[in-house]
């Protein structure tokens, strides 16, 4: 049996299209995409998981009581499903330890930068390119990595460099990293780990 995913994201959702396309591409060879799940309501990551077919569920940590209930939420919802692994896509939440845990090396996020540059709390989205464009680095890129207890912390798996080019903007230089390696090496990681545990079970 393909190891059982589940995406996790708050807005856009273009690595989660990223996701969906090598699935349909069938480069996702060892595992398959059962649940989206995302911490608003308004993300059109949604409307891409209903084109796809996929299942999805909404928890908004705004609606819960506290980080606990949040997350038993969360696990309750990929239990239903059988989750064995998770892709963090542009999630926007921290996860507790507690929560990270449960699912050791099951994990696994997408960074745009080349950790341990620009990463650690605080650092997301737009933000990491506005901090490689203040110090002025001449090469960033992206990082798939094992999630665990420290944010941006835990083992690396891939990582991809981007060339850094003069008059860039954040958004333009989020776009160049999105495409040049974000979108090819989430996907790529993700078989990687769906595969290892998907050989683990038998
Ligand atoms: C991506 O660039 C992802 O690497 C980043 O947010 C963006 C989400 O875009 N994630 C982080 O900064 C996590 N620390 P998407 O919703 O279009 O995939």
């Amino acid at each position: 049996m393909k190891t059982k995913i589940a995406v996790f994201v708050s807005g856009g959702g273009t690595n989660l299209q990223a996701l969906i396309d090598f699935q349909n591409a069938g480069g996702l060879k060892d595992g398959e995409i059962v649940l989206v799940v995302s911490s608003s309501p308004t993300a059109y990551a949604l409307e891409r998981a209903a084109k796809a077919g996929i299942a999805s569920v909404t928890v908004s940590k705004k609606e819960c009581g506290s980080q606990a209930e949040f997350e038993e939420r969360i696990v309750s919802a990929l239990d239903q499903a059988g989750v064995e692994m998770i892709v963090l896509a542009g999630f926007m939440s921290i996860l507790s330890e507690n929560f990270t845990k449960r699912y050791e090396n099951r994990i696994i996020n997408v960074h745009p930068s080349l950790i341990p540059s620009f990463c650690g709390k605080g650092m997301y989205g737009l933000k990491v390119h506005e901090a490689a464009l203040s110090y002025g680095v001449k090469v960033t890129g992206a990082t798939v990595h094992f999630v665990n207890e420290i944010p941006d912390g835990g083992k690396i798996i891939m990582q991809r460099a981007v060339e850094i080019l003069d008059g860039d903007t954040p958004e333009v230089l989020q776009k160049r990293v999105m495409e040049q390696a974000e979108w090819d090496i989430l996907p790529k990681a993700a078989q990687a780990v769906a595969k290892a545990l998907r050989e683990e079970k038998n």
